[in-house]
C-alpha cells in the first residue's frame, strides 16, 4: 500500500481527561484505503527535541468528513505538544503504516479486548467489523471509573464488558479476570493495550485454544522498516514491528 506524506488540518482537539485527548484531523485529498490496526507517524512541529515522528494508531475514520481520529495519551514532550494543537492548525503525517488485524472466519465467536489508552485501534476495528456484517463484543479495562473513555461509542457498536482495577465500575480486576472469559468460549481475540495486558491475554488464549492477534507498541523511529529500532523476536526471526506488524498473531511471538 503506497505511503503518503501529507498535511492534515485539525478539525477538533477534544480532551477526554487531563492526559488523554482525541485529535480529529482532515485531509485535503481523499483518504486512501485504511485498515484497522494501521498507524500514522506524526511530525511534531516547533519542538527541536522531538525531531523523530511519533507513531499513533488510527482510532477512527470518517469518510463523510474525510477525517481520521487519533486517541492520544500525553507521555512526554511530543504528545504534550500535540495536545496543544488548535482547530485550523496543520499537522503533517506519514500514513498508512503497518499491517492490520485479520477478519474473523465464518461463525467465529470473537472478542475485542483493550486496556487504558491502548484501546486506540479498537474503535476503528469494532466499527469496521460491524460494517462487514460481524457482531463485535468488546471487553475494556481501566484503572478506575475516572479513567474510562468513550464507553458510549463502544456500547453503540455491541455488548461491552467492563473491568476497573478498583471495582469502581464494572467487574473488579484486570480484563483477564472478567467473568465473560470464564463463562464463554471465544474462537478469536483481538487485543491492544499495555504489554503486560497483552501477555496476560495471550496466556489466556494459549490455555483456551483461542486464536489471538495483538497490536504491539514497541519504540519506533522511522516507521518504515529502515532503522531497525522496533525489532521483535518471532518464530520467523527478528521482524520490524513497524512494517511486519504492529499486529501479530501470538503464535509468532517469542515472549
Ligand atoms: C504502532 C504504535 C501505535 C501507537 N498508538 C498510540 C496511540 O494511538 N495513542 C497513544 O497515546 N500512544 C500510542 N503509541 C505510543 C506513542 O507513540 C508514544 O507514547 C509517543 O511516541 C511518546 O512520545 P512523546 O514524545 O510524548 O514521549 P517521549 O518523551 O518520547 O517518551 C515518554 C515516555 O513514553 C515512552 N514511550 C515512547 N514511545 C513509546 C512507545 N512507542 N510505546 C510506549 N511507550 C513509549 C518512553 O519510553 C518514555 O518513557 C503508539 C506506539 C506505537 C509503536
Ligand atoms: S521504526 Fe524504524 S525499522 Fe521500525
Amino acid at each position: 500500500m503506497a505511503k503518503r506524506i501529507e498535511d492534515f488540518t485539525i478539525r477538533e482537539n477534544r480532551r477526554l481527561s487531563n492526559d488523554i485527548f482525541v485529535l480529529e484531523i482532515s485531509g485535503n485529498s481523499y483518504l486512501p484505503e485504511l485498515r484497522p490496526g494501521q498507524f500514522v507517524e506524526v511530525r511534531i512541529d516547533g519542538s527541536p527535541e522531538t525531531f523523530l515522528r511519533r507513531p499513533l494508531s488510527i482510532h477512527d475514520v470518517d469518510r463523510d468528513t474525510n477525517s481520521i481520529k487519533l486517541l492520544v495519551q500525553i507521555a512526554g514532550k511530543g504528545t504534550e505538544k500535540l495536545s496543544m494543537l488548535k482547530t485550523g492548525e496543520k499537522i503533517n503525517i506519514i500514513y498508512p503504516l503497518g499491517n492490520s488485524f485479520s477478519m474473523p472466519e465464518e461463525n467465529e465467536h470473537f472478542l475485542l479486548v483493550g486496556g487504558g489508552c491502548g484501546v486506540a485501534p479498537l474503535l476503528f476495528l469494532a466499527k469496521h467489523l460491524l460494517v462487514q456484517g460481524y457482531s463485535p463484543e468488546i471487553l475494556l479495562g481501566f484503572r478506575n471509573r475516572d479513567r474510562i473513555i468513550e464507553l458510549d461509542e463502544y456500547q453503540s457498536i455491541g455488548p461491552v464488558y467492563l473491568t476497573t482495577e478498583d471495582g469502581s465500575k464494572g467487574e473488579k480486576g484486570y480484563v483477564t479476570s472478567h467473568s465473560v472469559l470464564k463463562n464463554e468460549h471465544f474462537d478469536r481475540i483481538y487485543c491492544c493495550g499495555p504489554h503486560s495486558m497483552l501477555q496476560a491475554v495471550a496466556g489466556y488464549c494459549q490455555r483456551n485454544n483461542t486464536e489471538c492477534e495483538v497490536s504491539l507498541e514497541n519504540l519506533m523511529a522511522c516507521g518504515i522498516g529502515v532503522c531497525l529500532c522496533c525489532v521483535v523476536d518471532t518464530v520467523r526471526g527478528n521482524l520490524c514491528t513497524c512494517t511486519d506488524g504492529p499486529v501479530f498473531n501470538i503464535k509468532e511471538l517469542k515472549w
